[in-house]
């Protein structure tokens, strides 16, 4: 199968980490990575920040190699992998959503996470806008080579 709604293309671990800062994610908080390729923003959240983080990824060998990463990095009881699309599956309980797709697949997104995430639930997204929402906050950050922007979203429904 060919991708999806977005290829994979990870998002670098230094660029995973600013990404969890601009969210602020705390311990004991969920957070939900749609699209999750090989797992690395969902064991940084566990591991580095203590989070309970869920991955949902519509590629089963890439299912395979989260389960795995996790492993490696001992944070199976604080993670979970879901071989699914990620339109069909709940994601109410996060507290923050990472994204790494693409415009298109946001904007088709956004209705989705407007309907489901709680009031000031975060969402973070690497390089693509959420039309038409505004961003409260944008960085660049670098990975020693390229630059990448990051976009953080609050969900406010009040
Ligand atoms: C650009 S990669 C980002 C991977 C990871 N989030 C990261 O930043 O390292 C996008 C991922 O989304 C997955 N994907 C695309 N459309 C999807 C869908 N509808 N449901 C679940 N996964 C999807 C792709 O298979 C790919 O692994």
């Amino acid at each position: 199968m060919g991708w999806y709604d977005a290829p994979f293309v990870p998002t670098d671990e230094n660029v995973v980490r600013e990404m969890l800062k601009l969210a602020e994610l705390r311990p004991g908080e969920v957070l939900y990575d749609l699209g999750s390729g090989d797992g690395r923003i969902v064991v940084i959240a566990a591991k580095e920040f203590k989070a309970r983080a869920v991955g949902i990824e519509v590629r089963k060998d890439l299912i395979k190699r989260s389960w795995e990463n996790a492993r490696k990095a001992g944070v199976l009881d604080m993670v979970r992998f879901v071989n699914a699309n990620f339109f069909h599956i709940d994601i109410s309980e996060a507290d923050v959503v990472t994204l790494f797709l693409l415009t298109s697949t946001n904007e088709k997104l956004r209705p989705k996470l407007e309907a489901e995430l709680r009031d000031g639930a975060r969402v973070v997204s690497h390089e693509f806008e959420i039309r038409p929402w505004k961003p409260e906050r944008m960085e660049i950050v670098s990975d020693g080579l390229n630059t990448h922007k990051l976009l953080l979203y609050r969900i406010k429904k009040r």
